[in-house]
Formats: C-alpha cells, structure tokens, sequence
C-alpha cells in the first residue's frame, strides 16, 4: 500500500508572530485508504495541520510529499490543480455560499473544472439529502443539515484524501453517529483515504490510525 502522505520535519511559523511555532518538527506518514483521526486540545494546531497537509497553507521548514507531489517545489498552479483534482476538504465552520442553492453548493467543485457529469445522486442518497432540499438556499439550512451539504461538496470530484475538520462540531449524538456511519460507507465504496480533527472520541471507532497534538507536536 502507498503513503498518500509523508510530512518530515514540517515546520509552520506564524506569519504575524515569528516567535510563535504552529507546527514543531512534524513527522508523519498516511498510507493510502487508512482512516485518521487526529485530537488535541483547542489552539494545539489541529486546523493548521489539516490545512498544511492538504496543501492549502503554505510550511517554513521541513519537506511534504502529497500523493507523491513534493510540496515545497510544486509551483502555485499545479498545487490548485491537485487540490481541485485529488483533495476533498469540509472546513471546520462550513464556507457554504451563502445565497446558492444546495445544489449549486455541492456542484461547485466541478462548476470551477467545468465538468457536468456527476455523482450527486449517489452522493445525496448516502447523505439522505432530498430533491427538495437540493433546492433550497443553503442560509435555511440547520446545522446539521449544513455539514451534510458540506460533507457533499467536499466528495463530489471523489477525492483522493479527504480532509474534515470537526465534522460532528454543532451536531447532536444521533446526527454524528449518522455521519460517521456515512463516512464508513463512503471510504467502504470508494479508494480514499480520510483524515478526520475532531474532540468527538465516537470517531475513535471509525479510525484505524489515532494521533494527538500538542502544542503544535503530533504524537502517535
Ligand atoms: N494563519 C495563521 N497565522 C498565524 N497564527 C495562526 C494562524 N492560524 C492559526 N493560528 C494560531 O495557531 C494556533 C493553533 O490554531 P489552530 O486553529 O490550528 O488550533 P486548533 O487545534 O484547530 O484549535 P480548535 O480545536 O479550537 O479548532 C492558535 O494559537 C492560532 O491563534
Ligand atoms: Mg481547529
């Protein structure tokens, strides 16, 4: 099985604060289809990992390999290009559109590559989201209902790594239970590895490797 990730030494400095370290040292390696669940307490650097890791941030030391892509040396085009193709991420508070209909929300990804053809039927079915409320703007959305939307876009290009930060943050035990079953059904059908932040232990379950920051150090 390959690594789809391998993060040696990855070192992020505040761009606002150089004496403050976001990351420190960060050695990691993800195979491919595993399904990660990384906790630590709030400020220990959870978001800006993710968000290194998938290529959205920018890191001051230390090297990335991404689906065996060399993150210090790809230039800004291919890394967006790899992003829309390969990288699947729900944000920790949703960035739907708001003013777009849930339809429209979801098909972003695609919309931006110019591909009509889609998975969204299959997609909607897994995450229980109806015809009607494809239709609606996403602003009448409950919480909810909003991660599943977000949960959606985010697997509409089927990526290749799936980033979700606290997926299960404003929803109730059943809602996230719900979400963690869909989850597992998803990585079952398709080739895809997952990296879930999250507080919420239930994901404990659904994961097959665990780690866990402090202060900006990953522990495994
Ligand atoms: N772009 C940035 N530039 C500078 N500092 C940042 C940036 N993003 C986050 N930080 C700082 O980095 C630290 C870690 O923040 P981060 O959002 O990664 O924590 P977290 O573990 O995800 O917390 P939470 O569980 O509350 O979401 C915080 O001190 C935060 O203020
Ligand atoms: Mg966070």
């Amino acid at each position: 099985m390959s690594d789809v990730i391998i993060a040696k030494n990855l070192t992020k400095i505040s761009d606002f604060n150089s004496s403050q370290i976001l990351l420190r040292q960060v050695d990691l390696v993800i195979e491919q289809r595993k399904k990660v669940l990384i906790t630590g307490p709030s400020g220990s650097g959870k978001t800006t990992l993710l968000h290194t890791l998938s290529g959205l941030d920018s890191f001051n030391k230390g090297s990335l390999a991404l689906l065996g892509h060399d993150m210090g040396s790809l230039s800004h085009a291919k890394m967006r290009e790899l992003r829309r193709r390969d990288i699947g991420i729900v944000f920790q508070f949703h960035h739907l559109i708001q003013g777009l209909s849930v339809r429209d929300n979801i098909m972003m990804p695609l919309m931006i590559q110019g591909v009509t053809h889609s998975d969204i039927n299959t997609i909607c079915e897994i995450l229980n989201l109806s015809d009607m409320l494809l239709s609606q703007p996403v602003n009448l959305l409950s919480g909810g209902e909003k991660q599943r939307v977000a949960l959606a876009r985010s697997l509409i290009h089927r990526p290749k790594i799936l980033f979700l930060d606290e997926p299960t943050g404003c929803l109730d035990q059943k809602n996230a239970r719900d979400l963690w079953d869909m989850l597992s059904s998803l990585h079952s059908v398709w080739d895809m590895t997952v990296i879930v932040v999250s507080h919420d232990m239930g994901f404990a379950n659904f994961s097959d490797q665990h780690l866990t920051m402090l202060d900006g150090r990953i522990y495994c």
